[in-house]
């Protein structure tokens, strides 16, 4: 049976697909390049693989549209590869994490298809179809993905289907029982397969409230979230899917995207008796800083800190985070946190910070060598469908082009989507030929190639934390402690019995006088030569003390 332990000892490592390694030169990656990458992961010290969907997909929204889920997108390759995935993947402990996308599917799913021509297909009931209120929409709702309204109307039954995302990715009807027998069979094929793991998409939005009443005037731009995320059915929904897999995979983890949890709410889907999930994902740190329309706002450390700490401490840290700060829908963790004129120091500061916290750690593929933001200068060099959403949307408002893009720059998900770094040779060595999108031009500089060898890389620090994070016990069962030591400091301990880890990190560019001389033992810190008295611009430094009765 799986343990608490097996899910605090996880290190995730997370790969766009499309962008990590391409083996036969079209220009887009696939299975086969990972593959052929497993040895650089299993050196990293990951114990596990998330994959972004490879199924079918007419790939709307990078595969988080698809429309066949029994089959893998060529470009990526074959069931074949799949086969040899997962079995190179477990020669070397490592654990393969497939996602299921099951709010919605692509609008060219053959259930959908079938459904849209006629009332009485037998997928008709799959999808959310209402018909026009006095000639308008079914309801209010707007999609907080497009800003529009979450119904496309369809001539040939004359009638709206519901999206939450894009008119691309109709939402699936979870009150169908056949549906929800469908996804359980889906799960199960891949199981089969020897898939370990699943990140459940958006699953906390499954469940639509009764009857899709209008949202009051004055909720926020019309978005609807109170009306589909977290709703009671959800939890049956998802704990009725465990109990059944469970009978056949024991082992198999649910890690469920969750985003808009509170406490609470992440208490009940991962540890209530009807126990749905093994881990949730949640965004409120890395969504805190986001303005109106998507916009960045200031970063506040104080704020960061607050829901950090209230997530390592919530439920006497029984609560099992997900501990991350990129993924492929948020920008570059170094761009995003870090300071490019403290550039190394910063990065190594924040993966310090982030991979000695409590929980599952997921490392988004390129963090580990300090990737930044895409800042590419034309739309066309864009391919996200949710940044075209957005800027056209504004240009459409009569917005300062220049305006627009400057925001565009900060929070486009193709920011974190260029093309993995392995060399300096062309193209970043990811491909020979052209990516599917343009490489970042400081590959150069950044790169894979170049951190192996420099024993005081990134690369190389990433390495020693987490080789940290499996020789310290504590680290895993350890407590997580605040300590307070003021503004532009972020400092914590992990504690047991006779043991402390003290983590404490200057998150800014001055130097800050604080007594370091009490917390034990240096163990690692990003700066060579350390003081006991002052942290140097972006310096963390971690002490380890062994208390003896
Ligand atoms: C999740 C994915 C995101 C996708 C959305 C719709 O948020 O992470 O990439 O666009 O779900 O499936
Ligand atoms: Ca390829």
């Amino acid at each position: 049976m799986k343990n608490d332990k097996v899910l605090k000892k996880l290190i995730i490592y997370e790969i766009f697909v499309r962008s990590f390694c391409d083996s036969n030169n079209d220009g887009i990656g696939d299975i086969k390049g990972i593959i052929s990458k497993l040895d650089y992961l299993k050196d990293l010290g990951v114990n596990a693989i998330w994959l972004t969907p490879i199924y079918v997909s007419p790939n709307e929204d990078s595969g988080y549209d698809v429309s066949d889920y029994y089959q893998i997108n060529k470009e990526f390759g074959n069931m074949d590869d799949v086969k040899k995935i997962i079995e190179e993947a477990h020669i070397r402990n490592i654990k393969i994490i497939f996602e299921i996308v099951a709010n919605h599917t692509s609008s060219k799913h053959k259930w959908f298809e079938s459904a849209k021509k006629s009332k009485t297909s037998k997928y008709r009931e799959y999808y959310i179809w209402r018909d026009n209120v006095n000639g308008g929409f079914p309801n209010n709702w707007i999609s907080s993905r497009t800003g529009k309204s979450v119904w496309t109307y369809v001539k040939e039954t004359n009638s709206y289907y519901l999206h939450l995302y894009t008119p691309h990715q109709p939402d699936l009807n979870w009150r169908n029982e056949n549906l929800r027998k469908e996804i359980l069979k889906i799960m199960k094929f891949w199981l089969n397969f020897g898939v370990d793991a699943f990140r459940l998409d958006v699953i906390n939005k499954i469940s639509k409230k009764d009857g899709l009443p209008d949202v009051a005037k004055n909720v926020e731009n019309g978005y609807a979230e109170l009306y589909f995320e977290n709703q009671p059915e959800v939890h049956d929904y998802i704990h009725n899917i465990r109990k059944e897999i469970e009978k056949e995979y024991p082992n198999c983890l649910l890690i469920g995207q969750t985003s808009g949890v509170n406490t609470e709410q992440a208490y009940k889907y991962t540890l209530d008796e009807k126990r749905q999930l093994d881990l949730f994902l949640q965004f409120e740190h890395t969504d805190m800083d986001k303005g109106p329309l998507g916009t960045l706002k200031k970063f506040n450390l104080e704020k960061f800190k607050s829901i950090i700490f209230k997530w390592q401490k919530a439920y006497d840290g029984k609560l099992i985070n997900t501990v991350f700060l990129g993924s492929h829908d948020l920008p570059r963790m170094a761009s995003h946190y870090g300071n490019k004129d403290y550039f190394e120091k910063s990065v190594k500061m924040l993966a310090t910070v982030q991979l000695f916290l409590r929980g599952a750690q997921i490392i988004y593929m390129g963090d580990e060598i300090g990737m930044t933001n895409a800042n590419y200068n034309l739309i066309d060099d864009y391919s996200d469908i949710r940044t075209k959403d957005y800027y056209y949307k504004r240009i459409s408002e009569n917005e300062e082009k220049d305006e627009v893009f400057k925001d565009i720059q900060k929070i486009s998900r193709d920011n974190a989507r260029t093309p993995m770094q392995w060399n300096d040779s062309k193209y970043a060595g990811f491909s020979n030929i052209k990516p599917w999108i343009k490489e970042n031009v400081n590959y150069d500089s950044v790169n894979v190639k170049k951190q192996i060898s420099d024993d005081n890389s990134i690369l190389n620090y990433y390495k020693k934390l987490i080789n940290l994070r499996k020789t310290e016990e504590i680290l895993i069962e350890g407590k997580t402690n605040e300590i307070d030591l003021g503004n532009e400091l972020i400092a914590y301990n992990r504690r047991s019995n006779n043991k402390k880890i003290t983590v404490i990190g200057n998150y800014s560019n001055k130097i800050k006088y604080v007594d370091l001389s009490c917390y034990g033992k240096k163990i690692i810190g990003n700066y060579k030569k350390c003081y006991l008295d002052k942290l140097m611009p972006y310096e963390v430094q971690v002490f380890k003390e062994v208390i003896n009765e």
